[in-house]
C-alpha cells in the first residue's frame, strides 16, 4: 500500500544506511521493502511510537532486516522466490511430519542426519528438532531456556552440523523446522547477566522491579503454569537485587517486548535460524509475549501485533521461511494466531491444533465422539492460506484445552468430566489400562495435564505386561485409529518420534536429578534401534504399528482432498461413538472422501442415507483407501469395526 507518510519516512531512512549496505544490490529486499513497508511502520509505530528514540528503532531495524538479507545464501533466496510463486505450497497433503529429540533420536544431529533415510522409509518430509541450542546444564527445562540464541550445545552438534543437516534435507525434499524461544531467556543469558550486574540497559530487556508492590498486583490474574515446581510468576534474584518475571520456571526470564530492543534482537535471531536454513520456525509460548497487569498476560492484543511485525520484518527478507505459533490455548484464541487477514495482518501460517489433541483423547477416555463432534463444531473457521498442525502427541503434557461450554453440551459436569478423563489416561478409573500420570497439579483449582508416551497411554504398555494379545491388538488399532485422524483432518500431521514402533513410557530420568521432578520426560525417549530392526519381524507390535503408519501416509499423499483449504465438513450423525467427516478436492470439488473414525471398543454402524446426498456415497457402494478394499455394507449400513476407521470414496470414482 502506499501511503505518503510511511514512504517519505522509508526513504529516510533508506538515506541512513550503512554505507556496506546502501551500496549492494538489493533489488528483491527493496520490492519487498516497499510491499510490506506501511504495515511495519504503523505495527512499530503501534507499539513503540511514543518513545523519542522512534525513528533510531526504525533505522535499526531496516538494518537488522537488511543485513541478514545479505548474509542469506543464494539457494536459500532462490526458495524464496519460488515459494513466493508458489505461496499455497505448505498447504498440500503431501507434507507429513515428525518432531523428535535430535539427542534421543540420533545422539547428535549428525546422527539424526545419518538416519534421514528411516524417517524417509516412513513417509515423514518435515522434521521439528528441538531444541539444539546452548542451555545451563541442569536448568535447560528441556531446551527452552536458552543462554545463547546463537549457538548449539556442543554434545548434539554445531552450527555447522545444522547447516550440513538443513541441506541434505533440502536434497532429500524434507523441512527442517527449528524452535526460536521467544518469550524468555535462560537466567545465564548474557543478557540476564549484565542485568545482574547492574547494567540498566539490559535490565529494561526482562520485567524487573525493585520491591513486590507491582508482582503483587500482576499475581492477581495471573495463572501459574508449573504450579508444583515453579509456584508464582515472579523470582527475587540476589545479585541483582530485584524481582524478575520468571512465567515458567524460575531460571527463564521472561522478555519485554515494551522494548524496542528487544524486539529487533529478537527479530535478528529470527532470521538468522531462517539463513541456517531453518524452513519453519516454531515460536515458543507466542501467547505469552505480552503482559498487562489485571489480565492472565497471555493472548493480550500486543502479542498479535508482535507476530504480525515480525511476519510482516520476514516476508521482507526471509519470504519462504513459515512460523508455527505454540499458543496450547482455548479453541477461540488459537485461532487468532493464524493473524485476521490472509495478507495484509498476517501472523503464523501454522498453529498447533491442541483442541484437536485434547478431543482426540477425550473420544480415548469416553470410547465416544460426543465432546470431539462438538468441540470441531464449534472450533471457528481459520484464515484462509493457514493451516494445521495435527499432532496427538508432542514432548509435553497433555492439556484438556476444550470448552466448559462443550462439554456441557455434551452432557457432562465439566469438572467432573475433566476429572474422570485425567483418572482414566493415569490408569486410575476402573477398567481403564492407561499409564500416564498427572503433570502440573494445581492444588488451588484441582486442575491437572497429562504425561506418558503414546502407547502407555492407550494401553499398550500394561498389554505387553500382561501379555494379553486381545489388549495388544486394540492397542495397536487406537494407536492407527488417532494417526488416521490426524493424517485426514486437513493439516500437517505431526508424529511424535518413538510412537510409529510403540515406544513406552521411559523411566530413566528419575534417575536424573534434575529431570526427576518433571515426568515429561517419561515420554521423550531415547530410540532403541534395535527395537526399531523389529519393524522388519512379521507380526510385531513394531511391524504392525510402523506399516500401518507408513502405508497410511502413503494413502495420505495421494488423497488431494487432503490437502487443506478448509474444505473439510462435518457430519452430524447419529451414532456417538463415530466421527465422520468429508473432504472435498479443492480443485475440482468432487473426489471427496468421506473419513469415519469409530472410538468404541464395539463395531458401530452408519447409515448412510444420514449423509443426504452429499458425495453420493452408498448409491455404487463404497471403497477405503487405506485398505484398498470395499467394506462390508448391510441394506445402507456401514460397519464399522472396534477403533476401525475407512478413508471412503465412492465405489464409481
Ligand atoms: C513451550 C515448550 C515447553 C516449555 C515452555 C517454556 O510450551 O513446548 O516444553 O516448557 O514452552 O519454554
Amino acid at each position: 500500500m502506499y501511503e505518503q507518510i510511511s514512504h517519505s519516512l522509508l526513504n529516510e531512512i533508506l538515506d541512513q544506511l550503512k554505507p556496506e549496505i546502501y551500496r549492494r544490490d538489493l533489488r528483491h529486499f527493496y520490492t519487498r521493502l516497499g510491499a510490506n513497508f506501511y504495515a511495519i511502520h504503523y505495527l512499530f509505530h503501534l507499539l513503540y511510537g511514543s518513545r523519542d528514540d522512534f525513528k533510531d528503532q526504525m533505522v535499526r531495524l531496516v538494518e537488522t532486516m537488511a543485513t541478514q538479507y545479505l548474509l542469506r545464501d543464494d539457494e536459500l533466496q532462490e526458495i524464496d522466490v519460488q515459494r513466493e510463486q508458489n505461496h499455497n505450497w505448505f498447504l498440500s497433503q503431501e507434507w507429513a511430519g515428525m518432531a523428535l529429540y535430535p539427542e534421543g533420536f540420533a545422539g547428535t544431529i549428525n546422527g539424526l542426519q545419518e538416519r534421514l533415510s528411516y524417517l524417509q522409509e516412513l513417509g515423514i518430509n518435515m522434521v521439528h528438532v528441538m531444541p539444539i541450542l546452548k542451555c545451563p546444564k541442569g536448568a535447560s527445562d528441556g531446551g527452552y531456556a536458552v543462554s545463547d540464541f546463537r549457538d548449539t550445545d556442543h554434545r548434539i552438534g554445531t552450527l555447522d552440523d545444522i547447516r550440513a543437516l538443513a541441506a541434505s534435507m533440502r536434497q532429500r525434499n524434507m523441512l527442517l523446522t527449528l524452535d526460536v524461544v521467544l518469550n524468555h531467556t535462560s537466567d545465564q543469558h548474557q543478557w540476564a547477566q549484565k542485568a545482574r550486574s547492574g547494567e540498566e540497559r539490559y535490565q529494561d530487556y526482562y520485567y524487573t522491579f525493585e520491591n513486590r508492590e507491582i508482582p503483587d498486583m500482576f499475581e492477581e490474574s495471573m495463572p501459574e503454569i508449573f504450579p508444583q515446581t515453579a509456584p508464582g510468576n515472579f523470582t527475587w534474584d540476589e545479585a541483582m537485587g530485584r524481582w524478575v518475571m520468571t512465567v515458567f520456571n524460575n531460571y527463564q526470564w521472561d522478555l519485554n517486548y515494551n522494548n524496542p530492543a528487544v524486539f529487533i534482537e529478537m527479530l535478528d535471531v529470527i532470521l538468522f535460524w531462517a539463513n541456517q536454513g531453518a524452513d519453519i520456525l516454531r515460536l515458543d509460548a507466542v501467547a505469552f509475549l505480552w503482559k498487562k497487569i489485571g489480565t492472565t498476560c497471555q493472548n493480550e492484543r500486543e502479542a498479535h501485533l508482535i507476530l504480525q511485525l515480525m511476519k510482516d520484518c520476514c516476508q521482507v527478507t526471509v519470504p519462504g521461511v513459515l512460523f508455527i505459533a505454540e499458543a496450547i490455548v482455548a479453541p477461540v484464541e488459537v485461532i487468532k494466531y493464524f493473524g485476521e487477514d490472509a495478507i495484509i495482518a498476517k501472523e503464523c501460517e501454522i498453529a498447533y491444533n491442541a483442541t484437536y489433541m485434547a478431543l482426540l483423547w477425550d473420544a480415548v477416555a469416553t470410547k465416544n465422539s460426543r465432546l470431539l463432534n462438538l468441540g470441531i463444531l464449534n472450533l471457528p473457521t481459520k484464515l484462509d492460506r493457514a493451516t494445521w498442525l495435527n499432532y496427538i502427541r508432542c514432548h509435553d503434557d497433555i492439556g484438556l484445552g476444550f470448552d466448559d461450554t462443550d462439554i456441557r453440551l455434551a452432557g457432562y459436569e465439566p469438572a467432573a468430566h475433566r476429572h474422570f478423563i485425567i483418572d482414566y489416561l493415569t490408569g486410575q478409573h476402573q477398567g481403564s489400562s492407561a499409564q500416564g500420570q498427572p503433570f502440573g497439579f494445581n492444588g488451588k483449582t484441582g486442575d491437572a495435564r497429562i504425561s506418558g508416551s503414546l502407547a502407555s497411554l492407550v494401553g499398550l504398555e500394561q498389554a505387553l505386561e500382561e501379555g494379553d494379545p486381545e489388549k495388544t491388538e486394540q492397542a495397536i488399532r487406537l494407536i492407527l485409529l488417532l494417526h488416521s485422524m490426524i493424517l485426514s483432518f486437513g493439516g500437517i500431521p505431526l508424529l511424535y518420534y518413538g510412537d510409529e514402533i510403540g515406544t513406552l513410557n521411559n523411566y530413566d530420568y528419575l534417575n536424573v536429578p534434575d529431570k526427576a521432578n518433571d515426568n515429561r520426560w517419561m515420554h521423550r525417549p531415547r530410540i532403541d534401534w534395535q527395537q526399531v530392526e523389529k519393524r522388519k519381524q512379521r507380526g510385531s507390535v513394531e511391524q504392525r504399528l510402523f506399516d500401518g503408519l507408513q502405508k497410511l501416509i502413503a494413502v495420505r499423499k495421494t488423497i488431494v482432498a487432503f490437502a487443506d483449504f478448509n474444505n473439510r465438513e462435518l457430519l452430524t450423525i447419529a451414532n456417538p461413538n463415530l466421527f465422520v467427516f468429508l473432504r472435498t478436492n479443492p480443485l475440482q470439488h468432487t473426489d471427496s472422501v468421506l473419513v469415519v473414525g469409530n472410538f468404541n471398543t464395539a463395531p458401530q454402524s452408519l447409515n448412510l442415507e444420514e449423509l443426504g446426498n452429499r458425495g453420493h456415497f452408498g448409491l455404487g457402494g463404497v471403497k477405503d483407501l487405506c485398505s484398498g478394499r470395499s467394506p462390508s455394507l448391510f441394506k445402507d449400513q456401514l460397519v464399522i469395526p472396534p477403533y476401525g476407521f475407512y478413508w471412503l470414496i465412492d465405489h464409481r470414482q
